[in-house]
């Protein structure tokens, strides 16, 4: 790649720490259905969508459930996660990320969001940051989850750039097989990223400048 034309977002991890919303919410969950839940089962669900992510739990706790419990219990942790992110403000954006979404605006390189949560669009007007992505993927109209690539090429579809000079920012493995599979270049935020291009530790370490230089 000679130039960035596009950075496409993921959004739980990466702009906000709505990942650990996620994980309170089916951690509740979990204890109601009388599951084991640890934070390192939970790297499992990560960008993982809702009724994918319900049955993970229900596999490792060897539990069966009709669908229409499934749907109930899948709706019981979203009910718990939007009470949880009905408080959010911009104070939420995780550090350096705003700094960061701007100077790619500001160097006329194109934004989409390319997050699987269905909560997306509210969690992105509480944060403020609608005026900083040209496009959000639609979760509700995907159909495959990460780890495959579908919605990091709807994405680049979507800001009408070719997916071979964009970027893709993702917390979760899932995400990060994504990102690999639609043959873009892969920043992973946070650790054990596996065929990550380029790993920071923490959202206040991306720069353009930074990025610019490992794409060359
Ligand atoms: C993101 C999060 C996952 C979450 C998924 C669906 O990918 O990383 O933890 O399960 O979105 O979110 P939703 O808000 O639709 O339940
Ligand atoms: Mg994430």
């Amino acid at each position: 790649m000679k130039e960035i034309r596009g950075v496409l977002f993921d959004l739980d991890g990466v702009i906000t720490d709505t990942a650990e919303y996620h994980f309170e919410a089916w951690k509740k969950l979990a204890e109601e259905l009388d599951i084991s839940f640890d934070r390192e089962f939970n790297e499992r669900l990560k960008g993982v969508g809702r009724m994918e992510s319900l049955e993970l739990i229900l596999n490792h706790g060897e539990k069966e459930l009709s669908e229409s419990e499934k749907e109930h219990f899948a709706s019981k942790k979203n009910d718990h996660y939007k009470t949880m992110i009905a408080n959010i403000t911009p104070n939420d954006l995780l550090p350096g990320i705003l700094e960061f979404m701007e100077e790619i605006k500001e160097a006329g390189i194109k934004t989409a969001l390319a997050s699987s949560s269905k909560n997306a669009q509210v969690v992105i007007e509480r944060l403020e940051i609608t005026h900083l992505l040209d496009e959000v993927v639609d979760a509700a109209k995907l159909e495959r989850g990460k780890p495959d690539p579908e919605i990091f090429l709807k994405a680049a579809e979507q800001i009408n750039e070719p997916e071979t000079a964009c970027v893709g920012v993702e917390d979760a493995q899932a995400g990060v097989d994504a990102i690999k599979a639609a043959g873009m270049f892969a920043v992973g935020v946070g650790s054990y990223l596996e065929k990550a291009d380029w790993i920071v530790e923490e959202t206040s370490q991306l720069e353009l400048k930074k990025l610019q230089a490992k794409i060359q």
